[in-house]
């Protein structure tokens, strides 16, 4: 067993980020009122109003990433209406049929795209084939982009800007996953402003969690035409914080002193240092680019045994076509931790004598 930790399992593996833990801390101080009534609610959303750079933003905190998703889905989305998203997204694969529950029956349409992208081609072509208007058929209702996608990629503005148009001309609406929205701006350079409104997106759910919060993911919304359906939903689902100022001072925490984008540089570089080390070893190739915190790699069965017994967390077999695994790097990744593993990969390369 090595002597540094070597986790790579998931960004919910990695410690509470300290600036957080003393927001929350500073925020336990005597009496405040419940549900949104008190002053932290209100100086997050200021705090989000000037990161966003628009007076146009609403939000609305909750606790898990699948609960930010399925409620601002079933928020937009009639329940014989269909999200168009990439075949790999999350609200796909890992959120248990969430926002089909949360829509009360919409469907989601899976759509191909490279590298996790959803194609702006396949999606026009799925748009002009979809019988708008017709009452037997389901009804695109808005696409869902995932940024970073589920393959560690990310979206630029202009990739953003060119999806919107083309699911705007039919009318649907767009959102946006953001588990990861920090760690596709620092990535791209963008300002979070150029990678949601400005590109169309309407009603984003950002992540704080990954950055190292606990718990605090926010349904943020351009727009104030979803506003009573966010309400009540989140309500309903049991999802409106009683103690919200506990959430609220993470989120305000998330966006103050830069610290959303110092955790993202910090993570997506450890990222890098990974890929780049992988990369010169026999044996392993790089099964999309990295462009955030997540490396996916495929590697021989030999070397994936080795870094089970050497104690390293990744997920093993993450996607079978082609095999690969999947590692994640988070604010708290160190590079010892990485250096550790990149040796044990370099071993296992190394034939037997
Ligand atoms: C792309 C994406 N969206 C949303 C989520 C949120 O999930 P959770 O409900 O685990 O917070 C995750 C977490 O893995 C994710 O990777």
């Amino acid at each position: 067993m090595a002597t540094v930790p070597m986790d790579f399992g998931s960004e919910n593996t990695s410690p509470v980020h300290p600036a957080y833990v003393k927001a929350v801390v500073e925020a336990n101080a005597g009496y405040a009122t419940n549900f949104e009534a008190e002053p932290w609610t209100e100086r997050a959303l200021e705090s989000l109003k000037g990161l966003f750079e628009t007076d146009q933003l609403w939000a609305f905190t909750v606790s898990t990433g699948t609960a930010a998703n399925a409620i601002a889905i079933g928020a937009m989305v009639p329940p014989y209406g269909s999200v168009l998203c990439h075949w790999d997204a999350h609200t796909m694969t890992d959120e248990c049929g969430a926002p089909e529950m949360f829509s009360a029956g919409a469907r989601q349409i899976a759509l191909p795209g490279e590298h996790g992208r959803l194609s702006r081609e396949a999606l026009a072509t799925y748009l002009r084939e979809a019988r708008i208007g017709v009452v037997h058929a389901i009804q695109p209702s808005i696409i869902s982009l995932t940024n970073l996608t589920e393959a560690g990629t990310a979206y630029r503005p202009d990739d953003i800007a060119g999806l919107t148009e083309v699911a705007r001309k039919s009318g649907l609406g767009v959102h946006m996953d953001g588990a990861r929205f920090a760690n596709a701006a620092a990535h791209v350079g963008a300002t979070p402003a150029e990678l949601s409104w400005k590109a169309g997106v309407e009603v984003l759910t950002l992540g704080t969690t990954k950055n190292g919060s606990f718990g605090a993911e926010t349904i943020v919304a351009f727009t104030p035409k979803y506003n009573t359906s966010l309400a009540f939903l989140r309500k309903r689902s049991g999802h409106f914080a009683p103690k919200s100022r506990f959430l609220a001072a993470q989120v305000q925490a998330y966006v103050d002193d830069g610290l959303w984008l110092v955790n993202a540089k910090h993570a997506n570089r450890a990222a890098l240092r990974m890929a780049e080390g992988l990369s010169s070893i026999a044996g392993v190739s790089l099964v999309h680019p990295t462009e955030g915190n997540e490396v996916f790699a495929s590697m021989p069965p030999s070397m994936s045994d080795a870094l089970e017994t050497a104690g390293c967390k990744f997920q093993r077999d993450w996607r079978l076509h082609p095999r690969h695994n999947r590692f994640v790097t988070s604010w708290a990744t160190a590079d010892e931790e990485i250096d550790c593993m990149l040796d044990v990969c370099a071993r296992a390369a190394q034939p037997a004598s």
